[in-house]
């Protein structure tokens, strides 16, 4: 959790959810010749940097367990103005996921930092990316600020309603 605790009551404001999946708390460790050196606390500062350049709020929950993903989409859904998800392996199977971001009415994108259509057939399928406004694979760390520019400009143009 980040820049809001989960105590805080969530309202209507400049604010961009990121959710990284099972996994992703090993980045920097885990297989780095697939998902780089680069920790989760430096992907997830540059972020917060970035966002807070432009005014921006976000909140950012790491989680292994599928039910705290959803609840923090569920929480932060309505009152957000945009979601960075990258599901991990839930990508390939969490229908529950699919239904949570299906769910909410504001810009969602889907962000991998390897290209998961380079690797296992079992990867190249996504149950997530059918509901979601777009999907980044591929390029590392990027990905996950170039969703961010995307969410921040879609979000400045439409306003800071929740129903981008
Ligand atoms: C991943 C790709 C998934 O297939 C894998 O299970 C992950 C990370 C990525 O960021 O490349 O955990 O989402």
């Amino acid at each position: 959790m980040d820049s809001v605790t989960a105590d805080t009551p969530p309202t209507a404001r400049r604010l961009i959810l990121v959710l990284h999946g099972p996994n992703l708390n090993l980045l920097g460790q885990r297989e780095p010749h697939i998902y780089g050196t680069v920790t989760l606390a430096e992907i997830d500062q540059a972020l917060r940097d970035a966002a807070s350049a432009r005014g921006f709020e976000t909140v950012i929950v790491q989680s292994n367990y599928e039910g705290a993903l959803i609840d923090q989409i569920q929480r932060y859904g309505p009152v957000a103005c945009g979601i960075i998800v990258n599901p991990g392996a839930l990508t390939h199977y969490s229908i529950a996921l699919r239904d949570a971001l299906a769910a909410v009415s504001i810009p969602v994108v889907e962000v991998h930092l390897s290209n998961v259509y380079r690797r296992e057939e079992f990867r190249h399928r996504s149950v997530i990316a059918p509901v979601v406004t777009g999907q980044i694979a591929g390029l590392g760390a990027d990905g996950y600020l170039l969703a961010l520019r995307y969410l921040m400009d879609r979000c400045g143009a439409e306003g800071t309603g929740a129903h981008a």
